[in-house]
């Protein structure tokens, strides 16, 4: 088989003909749209996560100073708490383009090639939900982050040749809602590997205020802090809250948010006063009601409340958890007491969990 051929088997596109950048130009950049503009460009903007930011500010220094590439960096953690923004981050901090693509977009081997014979010196390369990548794709990522070498194995069998290609030192910056996915292999790979936490109340309303000033929203403390407590820990979820009030208060109010804009108005959109939407309660609901408490398998949970469970493990459980509303179990999940007196329901007699874990 010709390098041509090979070529058009495994969808790497050379430079004859189809651009390698093509690859790049097509993934699907994610980003909320109305959230351009509210993501912090550099480390100081950046609220909270305290800890992950002075290590990051490390990493970058050093890698300054020594007009080096930093380490690559993975950064774990529920969706909405700032991964993709930190990847823009670390690129706007070293000067340099982000690539952006992500796991699942990678199908094959020939994909990642082009993309990694396209990045400048010392871009940064951003693989959104890493964990999604094909195994045969993370094979070839390891001599590419350890040595920025790429090997190429044209052919099968007896006539297989093995092409070497240098690649440009880039930074592979790794953003994951699921470490535990993520093979040993890849993951001792990373020269720093962070965990996002959900941020504070009073983090998050310094993202709010922040939000309400780019969006020249008017709001007092009072209506930020209702905003923020009601965030389910989540930057994501603050600014759009922020949002569907602002139109309530120009709705049904003069335009200010205070706290009782804010309460209306959250409550119009079924946000309670734990921050907790419709899905989070209808989860609560079903293991509590139809399921006497738990433990309830996930699949069956998944079919109860009409999600699927990928999203019911990365996205609404963590917090349920954090909140000590739901635990898990080796038999399932199982509702607290809490979770109980939350839905306004008496817990039954025998409870399967009988003291929330919440510290
Ligand atoms: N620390 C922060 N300070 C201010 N705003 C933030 C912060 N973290 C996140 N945001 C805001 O929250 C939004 C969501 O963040 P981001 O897209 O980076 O999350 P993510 O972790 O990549 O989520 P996903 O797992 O869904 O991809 C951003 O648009 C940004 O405006
Ligand atoms: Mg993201």
């Amino acid at each position: 088989m010709t390098a041509d051929e090979w070529g058009r088997e495994e969808g790497f596109r050379r430079e004859d003909g189809d651009s390698r950048g093509e690859i790049l130009s097509s993934e699907p950049v994610q980003s909320d749209l109305d959230d351009v503009g509210l993501r912090p460009r550099r480390l100081d903007e950046f609220v909270g996560q305290e800890e992950l930011k002075e290590h990051l500010g490390v990493v970058l220094d050093a890698a300054r100073g020594r007009e080096q590439t930093p380490d690559h960096l993975l950064f774990a953690g529920p969706p909405g708490l700032g991964k993709t923004t930190l990847a823009g981050i670390v690129a706007a901090e070293l000067e340099v383009t982000m690539h952006v693509t992500s796991g699942p977009a990678i199908e094959r081997a020939g994909d990642l090639a082009a993309i990694l014979t396209n990045l400048g010196e010392r871009d940064v390369l951003f693989i959104d939900e890493i964990h999604r990548l094909p195994k045969q794709v993370e094979e070839v990522l390891y001599p590419a982050m350890e040595d920025f070498q790429l090997d190429v194995v044209l052919g099968k069998g007896p006539a297989a040749r093995s092409i070497r290609f240098d690649l440009s030192p880039f930074t592979l910056v790794g953003a994951t809602t699921r470490t535990g996915l993520i093979a040993g292999p890849l993951r001792d790979r990373f020269g720093l590997v962070e965990r996002l936490d959900y941020y504070s109340p009073p983090e998050l309303q310094s993202i709010v205020e922040r939000a309400a000033e780019i969006l020249k929203v008017a709001i007092d403390f009072e209506g930020a802090e209702e905003i923020a407590r009601r965030s389910r820990g989540t930057p994501r979820i603050a600014n759009r809250l922020l949002r569907r009030v602002r139109d309530f208060a120009e709705v049904k109010a003069d335009g200010l948010i205070n706290a009782d804009v804010a309460r209306n108005g959250l409550a119009l959109f079924g946000v309670d006063e734990l921050g907790l939407d419709k899905v989070d309660r209808s989860i609560l609901e079903s293991i509590a009601v139809t399921h006497r408490g738990g433990p309830v398998g996930l699949s069956t949970l998944s079919i109860s409340v009409g999600e699927q469970t990928e999203t019911i493990e990365d996205v609404y459980e963590p917090f349920l958890i954090q909140q000590g509303l739901l635990q898990r179990t080796p038999r399932g999940r199982i509702v607290t007491e809490t979770a109980y007196s939350h839905i306004g329901m008496a817990p039954p007699e025998g409870l399967a969990s009988d003291a929330p874990l919440f510290e």
